[in-house]
């Protein structure tokens, strides 16, 4: 009986939809019949009505969208583009994948900003480096980030192998893979395929699927800091859908990674570019100001400025950029032991092939970073006992491994 009921439900509503669009259609001009707007309500219905049956989570995610309420259909975003392979499906021709192409159509601002982020080619050449890409892929990227996408294949990738790249590395770079239409990227990471939701893409959880772990704890960071707490607390009383065009501390009054890094928030533009809030390239082991530092610097702190006095978030940042800064030192020490150790031919050329390598390589992706980055998302618990101390400890490790290949070199008898 529920089976019936919902085909019922789904044949209305199918109708009903063919004739309002019938009617729509009819009031209009001669020049907009050329979009054949009744077809695809029409085909919407037809999509809908059968997916209903065979993959109803898609058409209930779907209608729970605003593409639903504004009438975005099946076809808007699986219709066929130039350059995209075609599939011929229960009589319609559709985009055999659906990529950043497709929503670029309507929402070419967006794109335009992702493509200028790191989210675009320079996370996919982290491991692939620049050989999927175009040369003018490679080139456009370039002049963004210097030496982001024009970089070798990652090596401590290749050593795990193509399996562990699929399902590991590749399933959170993938965010800038490029699509065989020529565009790059996924809008999907964020926003999910069928919701296609701003909420989603709020809520620290959505970042989180990527920024996690020991090597870029962002969410574990957040998740203890005094705004992660809070935004526990009461996010059942915030407005996470509210428009980006008029968002106000009265939807949002606690940031989640979205607010910092990207809404636009009393007079600051919203953007789909990452980057141009951060004055630091953290993720390096040795962190350098990056080109835009002064604005980008003006841009973030404009953010905090929301909430707080430009005397807390300066007295902020300030120790914050002092862990910044004695990280480098510790990070150079110990880059110091390793090139002395390949200088004396202790080591051979080949990353990756000895023990101290990994203790090495440990010491600034694990905890030179998380201690940086504990520092400017407020994780003090990372910035001392998951940074600092680790730093200390490794060192005197990396200063006896270092010991011990001398010793063993100077008598190798033994
Ligand atoms: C009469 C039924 C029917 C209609 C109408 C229909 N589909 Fe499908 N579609 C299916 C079935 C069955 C599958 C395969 C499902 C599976 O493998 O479990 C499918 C698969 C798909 C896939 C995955 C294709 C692939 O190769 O992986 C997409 C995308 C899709 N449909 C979109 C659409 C769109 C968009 C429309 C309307 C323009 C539409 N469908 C109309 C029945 C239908
Ligand atoms: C906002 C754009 C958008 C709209 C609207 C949309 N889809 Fe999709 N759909 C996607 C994307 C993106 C994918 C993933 C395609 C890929 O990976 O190549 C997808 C995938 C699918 C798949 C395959 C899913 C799977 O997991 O195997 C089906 C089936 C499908 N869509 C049906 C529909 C139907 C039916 C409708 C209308 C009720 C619809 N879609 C509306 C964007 C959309
Ligand atoms: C045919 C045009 C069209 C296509 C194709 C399209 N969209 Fe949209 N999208 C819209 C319109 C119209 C709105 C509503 C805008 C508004 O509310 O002002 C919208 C709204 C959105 C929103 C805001 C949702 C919210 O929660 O308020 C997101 C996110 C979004 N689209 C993402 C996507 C993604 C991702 C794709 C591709 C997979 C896509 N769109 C494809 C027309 C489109
Ligand atoms: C859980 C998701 C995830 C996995 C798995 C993952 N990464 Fe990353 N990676 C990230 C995120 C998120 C960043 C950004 C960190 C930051 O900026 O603090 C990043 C940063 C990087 C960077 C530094 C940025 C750059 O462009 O140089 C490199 C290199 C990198 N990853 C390579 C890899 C390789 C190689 C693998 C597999 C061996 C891998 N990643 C696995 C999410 C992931
Ligand atoms: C890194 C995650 C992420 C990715 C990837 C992403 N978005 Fe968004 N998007 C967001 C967030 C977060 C917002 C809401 C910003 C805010 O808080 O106001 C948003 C907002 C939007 C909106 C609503 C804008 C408006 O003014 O109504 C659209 C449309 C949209 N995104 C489309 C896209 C498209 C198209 C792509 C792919 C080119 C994409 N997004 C990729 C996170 C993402
Ligand atoms: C599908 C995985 C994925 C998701 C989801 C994701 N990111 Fe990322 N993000 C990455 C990767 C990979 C990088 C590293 C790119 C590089 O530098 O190579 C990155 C880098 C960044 C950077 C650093 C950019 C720079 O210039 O160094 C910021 C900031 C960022 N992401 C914020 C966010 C926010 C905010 C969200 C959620 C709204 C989000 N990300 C969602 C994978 C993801
Ligand atoms: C209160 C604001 C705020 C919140 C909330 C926040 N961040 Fe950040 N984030 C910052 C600041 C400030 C920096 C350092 C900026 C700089 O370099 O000047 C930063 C740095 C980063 C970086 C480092 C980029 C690099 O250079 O390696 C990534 C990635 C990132 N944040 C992602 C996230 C994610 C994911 C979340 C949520 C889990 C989040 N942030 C929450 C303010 C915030
Ligand atoms: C949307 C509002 C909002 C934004 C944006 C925001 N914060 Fe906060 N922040 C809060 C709230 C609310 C609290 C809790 C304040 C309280 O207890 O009264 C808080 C607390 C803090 C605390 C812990 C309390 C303390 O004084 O030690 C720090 C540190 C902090 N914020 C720094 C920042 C920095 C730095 C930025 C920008 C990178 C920022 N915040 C952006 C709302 C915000």
């Amino acid at each position: 009986m529920s089976t019936f009921r919902s085909v019922f439900i789904a044949v209305v509503l199918a109708t009903a939809l063919i004739v309002t669009a019938l009617l729509v259609n009819r009031e209009r001009p001669g020049l907009d019949t050329e979009r054949p707007e009744a077809d695809m309500v029409a085909a919407t219905g037809r999509c809908a009505t059968c997916h209903r049956e065979e993959t109803p989570a898609i058409v209930v995610e779907y209608e729970k969208s605003r593409h639903a309420s504004v009438g975005t259909s099946c076809l808007d975003c699986h219709g066929l583009q130039d350059g995209q392979e075609s599939l011929e499906h229960r009589g319609f021709t559709i985009s055999a994948a659906v990529t950043a192409l497709n929503c670029q159509q309507c929402h070419s601002s967006q794109y335009r900003e992702f493509l200028r982020s790191r989210h675009a080619a320079p996370a996919f050449a982290a491991v692939e480096g620049a050989e999927p890409f175009s040369d003018e892929q490679v080139a456009f990227s370039e002049r963004y980030h210097p030496g982001a996408v024009d970089r070798p294949p990652n090596m401590l990738a290749r050593l795990e192998g193509v399996s562990a790249i699929a399902s590991g590395c590749a399933s959170c770079h993938k965010i800038g893979q490029p699509n065989a239409d020529g565009s790059i990227g996924t809008c999907t990471s964020c926003h999910s395929r069928h919701l296609a939701s701003i909420e989603l893409a709020r809520l620290p959880t959505t970042c989180g699927q990527c920024h996690m772990g020991p090597d870029h704890s962002q969410i574990e960071i957040y998740e203890e800091s005094t705004h992660g707490v809070l935004f526990n607390a009461q996010r059942d009383e915030m407005n996470l859908g509210a428009d980006p065009r008029r968002l106000t501390v009265a939807d949002m009054p606690v940031p989640t990674c979205a607010t910092c890094h990207m809404s636009g928030l009393g007079g600051v533009g919203v953007t789909h570019d990452t980057s141009e809030r951060l004055s630091y390239w953290l993720f390096a082991a040795v962190s350098e100001r990056r080109p835009t530092y002064v604005q980008a610097q003006d841009n973030m702190k404009a953010v905090c400025g929301n909430c707080h006095t430009a005397n807390h978030t300066d007295a902020f940042y300030e120790e914050a950029e002092a862990v910044v800064e004695s990280t480098n030192e510790r990070v150079l020490e110990a880059k110091d032991i390793m090139d002395g150790l390949y200088d004396a031919d202790l080591l051979t050329p080949a990353p990756f092939d000895e023990p101290i390598e990994f203790t090495y390589f440990d010491y600034w992706h694990y905890w030179g970073r998380t201690a940086k980055h504990g520092a400017f998302m407020g994780g003090a618990d990372f910035v001392q006992w998951h940074g600092n101390y680790q730093l200390l400890a490794q060192l005197v490790e990396l200063r006896a491994l270092a010991e011990e290949l001398r010793t063993r070199h100077a008598s190798p008898t033994e």
